[in-house]
């Protein structure tokens, strides 16, 4: 059985580990893969600020990866996470889309915890 079969049989939410990612600089970001019932998943782990935020990477306007798999995420000029397809902005903190075709719509935020070096990720 894997950890996915494990959490949805138990409908506790995964535990994703990303190692290194608690020891970020602001407008870094690190992403992890997760599967979600059947589907392959990615997420990020940024750094903004002093905090440690994680999203889906995964874009509410279409459903696609906002940064080309380039692990490029935030735009320290506006200061906002962006989708590199459309341009679409959101508050590193929140997630929630502040501009473009998305406007009003958030990424999907997961809880963590840091312990140590990594972050914990808890993916429902
Ligand atoms: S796919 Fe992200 S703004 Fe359109």
């Amino acid at each position: 059985m894997t950890d996915s079969d494990e959490a949805t049989a138990s409908n506790r939410p995964l535990s994703i580990r990303v190692p290194g990612a608690a020891r970020l600089a602001h407008g870094k970001s690190k992403t992890f893969a997760f599967q979600r019932g059947k589907l392959a998943e990615e997420g990020f782990v940024l750094c903004w600020e002093d905090g440690l935020y994680a999203f889906a990477n995964s874009c509410p306007h279409w459903s696609v990866d906002l940064d080309y798999g380039m692990n490029d995420f935030y735009d320290a000029s506006l200061g906002r996470i962006v989708c590199k397809n459309h341009g679409a902005l959101f508050h590193p903190q929140t997630g929630f889309c502040e501009w473009g075709p998305c406007t009003g719509h958030s990424l999907e935020r997961f809880e963590l915890e840091s312990d140590g070096d990594d972050v914990l990720v808890s993916v429902p």
